[in-house]
């Protein structure tokens, strides 16, 4: 008999990864179901459909298919459809217990607001995050889920003292390590079994891996432009494999860089990538150049350097003990950077207490210990 009823949600393409091992967790816990809930923030094949392929997730149970759009739009028809399911729910007879959300994209914060507001707790995965940065749509996210959340799943001990700092109980928060992590070292043999270098020309150890998505390095042509101008003239010694984000593909040909871009011989352009292409890719390159968050946290457990391309970060412990130096939008700090990783004089990083492979695990021990507060 079922005891536990969660909602599972994921929307954007970081929330796969965190959410399959999670959802495989529970399957060792009788008397828990899980109801995955897709949003559709993200929606194109290469964002979404690929990764329960490759990550052996299930499909999701609803879908929300609430597409692109503006902030504000986007996180209202969350909200609105989200609140629908939850309603349904109870009046069908099988209300939600609670609801699981990761990381920090809009759906994560519509939905918690969502469920709160009808009494419905939620756990928030990846909690305590701050990059203190609140021009940053994440950060936004990520304080807003926190202040309503009830209980609080931590990936570091930064992430502690800073719920501490706002205010929040010990009784709320658990350091729990890092989930995506999970999926990373479960994967990483069979994606270095592909052929993807081989596919692309690529020699392990001698190119570099970029990625640029951030609307601070992406929107405007002033800082998207000296950005690439580094690229290029860094391809020109070690090629570089650009995986292009929709965003960044708009903004590039709206800008008119493609036809330099596309002339760098150096450089080579894909499409998004699919998770055991991306990680077959980042595991076995020299560098990577990002402003993912993701990224930063998989390089330090891969012992890569990282040249984060952000003026700060909501993991200084990927800066602090990890292979990540934050070069902002600089480009002569990622040059220089560039320049210390090819002379091999780049810092070496220790892997974070508890990226250990088993956060879901302990997720799923944490929840469960919970138990069905909303229907007692
Ligand atoms: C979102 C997250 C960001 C995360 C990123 C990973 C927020 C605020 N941002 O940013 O934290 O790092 O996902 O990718 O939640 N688009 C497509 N196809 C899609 C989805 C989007 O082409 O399937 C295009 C659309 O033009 C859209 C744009 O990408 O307007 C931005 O999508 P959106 O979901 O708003 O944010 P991301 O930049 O992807």
């Amino acid at each position: 008999m079922t005891n536990l009823r969660l909602a599972c949600i994921v929307g954007a393409r970081p929330n796969f990864m965190k959410m399959a091992p999670i959802l495989k967790a529970f399957e060792a816990h009788r008397g828990v179901e899980t109801v995955l809930v897709h949003t559709g923030q993200h929606y194109d094949k290469n964002l979404s459909d690929v990764f329960f392929e490759e990550l052996d997730m299930k499909r999701p149970d609803i879908s929300l298919e609430v597409g692109s759009g503006k902030h504000g739009q986007q996180t209202a028809r969350v909200i609105e459809r989200f609140e629908v399911v939850l309603e349904n729910a109870a009046a069908e007879g099988k209300p939600f217990d609670r609801v699981l959300v990761v990381g920090d994209v809009n759906s994560t914060m519509a939905t918690t607001i969502a469920a709160v507001k009808l009494g419905v707790p939620v756990a928030h995965v990846e909690a305590g995050l701050r990059s203190f940065d609140r021009t940053m749509p994440e950060e936004i996210n990520r304080i807003l889920t926190d202040a309503i959340a009830d209980v609080l799943l931590v990936s570091d001990p930064a992430g502690m003292d800073n719920l501490r700092h706002e205010g929040h109980g010990e009784e709320e928060m658990v350091l729990v390590g890092n989930v995506m992590i999970d999926t990373l070292k479960r994967l990483l043999p069979r994606a270095q079994a592909r052929d993807t270098l081989d596919r692309l020309g690529l020699i392990p150890g001698s190119y570099g891996l970029v990625t640029l998505h951030r609307p601070a390095n992406v929107d405007t042509a002033e800082t998207l432009g000296p950005l690439l101008d580094v690229l290029l003239e860094t391809s020109k010694s070690l090629p570089l494999v650009f995986p292009i984000h929709p965003r960044t593909k708009q903004r590039i040909e709206r800008f008119g860089f493609s036809e330099k871009l596309d002339a760098a011989k150096g450089l080579l352009l894909l499409g998004p990538a699919g998770y055991l292409d991306f990680l077959a890719l980042s595991s076995q390159s020299k560098v990577i150049v990002t402003d993912s968050g993701g990224l930063q946290e998989e390089s330090t457990v891969l012992g890569i350097p990282c040249l984060t391309a952000r003026p700060n970060t909501e993991r200084p412990i990927t800066v602090t003990q990890g292979t990540s130096t934050l070069v902002g939008n600089n480009a002569d700090m990622l040059r220089d950077g560039l320049t210390a990783v090819l002379d091999g004089t780049y810092k070496t990083g220790e892997c974070p207490q508890l990226w250990d492979g088993r956060a879901a695990e302990r997720i799923a021990e944490v929840i469960v210990g919970k138990g069905a507060t909303y229907n007692t």
